[in-house]
């Protein structure tokens, strides 16, 4: 199990081969019209879905950083999040799939022009049109943020790197506009635990890599940390913990015991990884488990 790992990494950096160059040039391309970039991030992993370069593309612009997911996150590491994040940008917090949070947005991004447009105001540009650009690796949730923004319930967005197609903007406050096609960032390939959050939230997608592996890693990572969670979500008794917990594989054997207790099973009674695999995943990202976030700010 444990030299597993490098083989997540490198199949995460053959991810977007040879696009990183030509996304960037056409995101500053697109930035040259844009006043206020919005970063978005998973509210689970602040860190691993943030875009290494973010700070160099989007240079001197003027930021609003969102929290999006939040309501799969931990309240309370969201509420530290925010406060380790403020250091930078303004930050806000929201869940794209209900709306919750989004109505701040336009008002933050007044606050932040405030400066500007008194400025422009004094020059004599009166009403200038703020324009403003979503920003995010791929599923952190940038296509429902503007659907929900723009308040439309279709609206396609395609999810490769750059903004290639024809522009239009969405109307999300007074003087304020929003480019409807999301720049879309490659992930960080650095390290692997960043590739192992990507996978864990389902960033990149399980077929690329072995579910158990992930399922394995994730345990190993988060099982110690979130254990009341685990034993809740599975029924497990201390003495059944307390086995496994001594097993010399302890992360394979947690893993086999939930595969157990919920019946995931081969024929001959044997546990099917696979199956235990894909429960545990899917029971992390529909926070069957609980709200989880994976990364503490340092
Ligand atoms: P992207 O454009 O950044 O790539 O992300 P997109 O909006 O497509 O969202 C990715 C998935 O995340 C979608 O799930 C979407 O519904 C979900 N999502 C986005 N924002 C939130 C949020 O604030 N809270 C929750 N709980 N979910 C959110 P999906 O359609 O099921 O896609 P998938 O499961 O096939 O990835």
């Amino acid at each position: 199990m444990e030299d597993k790992k490098e083989k997540l990494t490198s199949t995460n950096i053959n991810w977007y081969p040879g696009h990183m160059a030509k996304t960037r040039r056409e995101i500053e391309q697109d930035l040259k019209l844009i006043d206020v970039v919005i970063e978005l991030l998973d509210a689970r992993i602040p860190l691993s879905s943030r875009n290494p370069e973010i700070k160099k593309i989007t240079n001197n612009k003027k930021k609003i950083i969102i929290l999006n997911k939040s309501d799969m996150a931990d309240e309370e590491m969201t509420k530290k999040w925010v406060a380790a994040l403020s250091k930078e940008a303004k930050v806000l917090v929201t869940d794209a799939n209900t709306g919750k949070g989004i109505d701040k947005v336009s008002k933050a991004i007044d606050e932040i022009m405030k400066d500007e447009v008194e400025k422009q105001r004094a020059r004599g540009i009166k009403n200038k049109t703020i324009r403003v650009m979503i920003l995010g690796i791929p599923n952190v949730g940038k296509s429902s943020f503007i659907n929900r923004i723009s308040k439309k319930s279709a609206l396609v967005v395609g999810n490769r790197p750059g903004v290639t197609r024809q522009k239009q903007w969405i109307r999300i406050g007074n003087n304020q506009e929003l480019l409807d096609t999301p720049g879309v960032l490659w992930p960080k390939f650095e390290s692997n635990e960043v590739a192992l959050n990507l996978a864990f939230t389902g960033s990149i997608k399980d077929d690329l890599l072995e579910i158990v592996d992930i399922a394995y890693e994730f345990l190993k990572l988060n099982f110690e940390k979130h254990k009341e969670k685990f034993v809740n979500r599975y029924n497990l008794t201390p003495d059944e913990l307390n086995e496994a917990e001594n097993d010399s594989n302890k992360f394979y054997a947690i893993m086999k015991l939930i595969g157990r207790k919920r019946g995931a099973l081969l024929k001959g009674n044997e546990v099917d990884d696979e199956k235990t695999a894909r429960l545990i995943l899917d029971d992390f990202r529909s926070t069957k488990l609980g709200r989880i976030t994976l990364e503490e700010p340092k």
